[in-house]
This record gives structure tokens, sequence and C-alpha cells, in this order.
């Protein structure tokens, strides 16, 4: 019987981080990565939108026979996971609340921050999901937009990253805060600015990390985890022309990422 791939999908470059962590603890495994490079952003757009894109990738993806998806995006998480957990007949996994449940096991003060899209904080998906958990923990949020384009710079440790950091996050620090949720794609990339702002007394919790460890659950849960030994096949497809991911790409993933191949998804779009 071949071994399926996970499906794994991002409004562009940033679910790089949550493959990275993928890789990390499943180095066996088969992965099949779109990055819908023609849309992003996704933090700024309404959850309708994001979810109708959302829909339109699992499609593509489902019919690459993937054994799970991993909704990569924190946007797309927050607004379109009930959607597809409902659509698709494989398990989805979002990066959201394993996140949640990770801040819940850190805090020792009973308050968490989160940060993360415009569209990530307006939805509350994490306070939400942190509420379920524990409902005595207090959450603050902040949208922090700039970080995002910051990271696919490459200006992940200047100046300008340094006081954009001091100018969201003084609030969170003091509040009181002991921990914070990265809660966006690209910000494990700003991971030392963000944690010299706060100081190092606060946990920073990285979703990816968290999300890779559920994947790797669920597979073994279900007995669909590959042999360990193999070497995984890594594939990449964008929606947009590949060379402005790939460039990026690089420095998300920290190496070097293999073929990449520009689709498009009209098939995929519902029609009346
Ligand atoms: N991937 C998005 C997220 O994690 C950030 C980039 C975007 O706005 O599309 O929320």
């Amino acid at each position: 019987m071949p071994w399926k791939a996970i499906g794994i999908f991002d409004s562009g470059v940033g679910g790089l981080t949550v493959l990275k962590e993928i890789i990390k603890v499943l180095p066996q495994e088969d992965t099949i990565y779109l990055g819908d490079t023609a849309r992003v952003p996704y933090g700024t757009k309404s959850p309708e939108t994001v979810t109708r894109y959302s829909l339109e990738i699992a499609s593509f993806l489902v019919k690459r026979d993937i054994k799970l998806l991993v909704v990569a995006c924190n946007t797309a998480s927050a607004a379109s996971l009930e959607a597809l957990t409902e659509r698709l007949p494989i398990p989805v996994v979002g990066v959201i609340e394993p996140g949640a449940r990770r801040a819940v096991a850190t805090t020792r003060t009973g308050k968490v921050g989160v940060i993360g899209t415009e569209g990530t904080i307006r939805s509350s998906a994490y306070a939400k999901a942190i509420k379920r958990l524990n409902p005595e923990v207090e959450v603050i949020t902040r949208a922090c937009p700039l970080f995002v384009p910051l990271a696919e710079e490459g200006w992940t440790d200047n100046e300008v990253a340094r006081l954009t950091a001091r100018t969201y996050l003084a609030g969170l620090r003091e509040q009181g805060v002991d921990t914070i949720v990265l809660g966006c794609t690209h910000y494990p990339l700003l991971k030392r600015v963000i944690g010299e702002t706060v100081g190092e007394d606060v946990r920073l919790v990285d979703s990816a990390e968290e999300t890779a460890r559920t994947v790797a659950d669920i597979l073994r849960g279900r007995d669909l985890l590959r042999p360990d030994g193999e070497q995984g096949n890594h594939h990449f497809f964008v929606t947009d022309v590949p060379a402005g991911f790939i460039r990026v790409g690089n420095r998300f993933i920290g190496g070097r990422l293999g073929d990449v191949y520009q689709v498009s998804l009209d098939a995929e779009k519902e029609r009346p």
C-alpha cells in the first residue's frame, strides 16, 4: 500500500514554519504544501472570503489523496476550521487549538497574551479556545499586522523590528502576561526580537511546534504513520509565480525548498 501524504496549506509562505516543525517531528512523512500566494494576505480579509479560499484549497489537496490536512495559517484556522472539518472525509488540524493548549499548560499567573493578524484577533478564536480549556485564564490580545511584512522582508533583527515590537507589545507587558502565543505563521521568525522586548520571564508559545505534535498523535492513533527510517518527499504548489515564494521560503524553512509548481484553483471553485 503506498503511503499517503500530509496536506498543508497557508495563505502563502508563512505556513512553512509549521511544515518545518512537522518535518522535524515526522521526517519519514511525505507532504504536499499549497501556498495561496496569488491571494495573500488572508489576515485583512473577511472570514467568509477566507473560508471560500480554504475550501477551494482543501478540494485541490484532497484530490491528491492526502491522509490529513493541516491548516497552517492562523487566520484560516480561525475562520474556516469548522467548515473544513464538516466537509472533509479526513482529519483536519488547525494551529489554534494546539497553541491554546500549550499556552494554558505554560501560564503560571493565568494571564496569557495572544498576538496575530487582524483577522485572527477579531475572531477571538484563541481566546475562545483558551477559555474552553480553562475559563479562569485571562486573555489579552493584540493584532500586530506589521510583523508579517517584516518577516517576509527578512527584517527580523534590526531597529525597525525592535521599534515595531516595542510599539505593539508594551501594553501586553504592562498588563502582566507571563505567556504570549505567537498566533501567526510569521511570528516565529521574530521570536528573538519579541522575546527581548517582553523580557525573558515571559514565555513564548509557538503554535507550529505544538501543531506538529498534534499531527503525529492523530496519525499514530489511527495507525497512519509511515515507518521510521524512511525519508519523506516534499512537494510545493503556489497560486502565483513561484519566484518570490522560493526566495522568502528558503529563509522560512531554513534550507532549500525543492521544486515549486504554479497551479490554478479555478477548477475547485463552486459553481452554482
Ligand atoms: N498566514 C497568516 C496567519 O498565520 C499570516 C499572513 C496572512 O495574513 O495571510 O495568520
